[in-house]
């Protein structure tokens, strides 16, 4: 196993170094910055910067100074599909929904009121399932909502299908958050992998994505961001054992299981 851990160590290292070569300095430096060296977890590795006019639905969550700390997926004009564990026991005057802003740094977009916080009410924590919250905005945004999955959709998560992830999280693994959108591609792994990796994994209410050598996914930040294939909201980021870590794939909240209680949400 510890060998196995070096040797995957070292292959991040070389990525760390080819991203920094390549100019993408800040995941890089970060982990630097944070006293995780080059060697150590890579970011998202395989991932890359996102344009949020390509990806509209995609959102953060902050709180009331401003400071991100979830992502989310617009599903209907004034509704955000987010992680139960986001904002669980959080009242709605204390986040803060921010569409149409690709860098924080930037005032683009625009910065919502949240009026209603709907939690499932089976959540517990990530580990038992139905990770999953409706907030309802105090105005309609302008961004194109994303279709959320059916329980018709079984074919989107059939295992090895590619679905792509997008948040402003960390970018290593106890590194430091992104300043801005990344985007990065995963494959779904089966239930069996998932098993394996997780004693916990629920097959109904979740969904693994990873890729066995690790090296790309999402990370803390990330959670309440969109799992997207083929254009519909697949899954929410929810949890995992550390980031990009071999064996160890993000663990996403199977929205299609829970589309029908979601959908009496977008629609009340
Ligand atoms: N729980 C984390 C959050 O609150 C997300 C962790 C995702 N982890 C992973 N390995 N994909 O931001």
């Amino acid at each position: 196993m510890a060998n196995t851990r070096s040797r995957v160590w070292s292959v991040a290292g070389l990525l760390a170094a080819a991203t920094l070569s390549s100019g993408l300095v800040t995941g890089a430096a970060e982990a630097a910055g944070s006293g995780i060296a080059a060697t150590a977890a890579p970011p998202i590795v395989g991932g890359e910067p996102a344009k949020i006019t390509d990806h509209p639905w995609v959102v953060f969550l902050t709180d009331t100074q401003g400071n991100q700390f979830c992502g989310g997926t617009v599903a209907k004009a004034n509704k955000v599909i987010t992680a139960a564990h986001c904002v669980d026991g959080d009242e709605p005057e204390g986040v803060k929904v921010v569409a149409g802003r690709e860098s924080k740094q930037s005032t683009d977009g625009t910065v919502a009121d949240v009026t209603g916080i709907w939690v499932h009410p089976q959540y517990q924590d990530a580990n038992t399932g139905s990770d999953v919250a409706v907030l309802t905005l105090g105005q309609d945004l302008p961004q194109q909502p994303l279709a959320v999955a059916t329980k018709d959709d079984t074919t989107l998560y059939e295992a090895g299908t590619m679905a792509s992830v997008y948040g402003w999280g960390n970018t290593a693994e106890g590194g430091q958050a992104s300043d801005t959108l990344q985007k990065a591609d995963v494959p779904l792994t089966s239930d069996a992998d998932c098993q394996e990796a997780y004693p916990q994994y629920k097959a109904d209410a979740m969904v693994c994505a990873g890729f066995a050598e690790g090296g790309v996914d999402s990370c803390q930040g990330d959670s309440g961001g969109p799992l997207v294939v083929e254009d519909k909201l697949v899954g929410i980021v929810s949890t995992g054992t550390g980031c990009a870590r071999p064996n160890a794939p993000g663990i996403y909240t199977r929205v299609a299981t829970y589309h029908d209680d979601v959908q009496q949400q977008l629609d009340s």
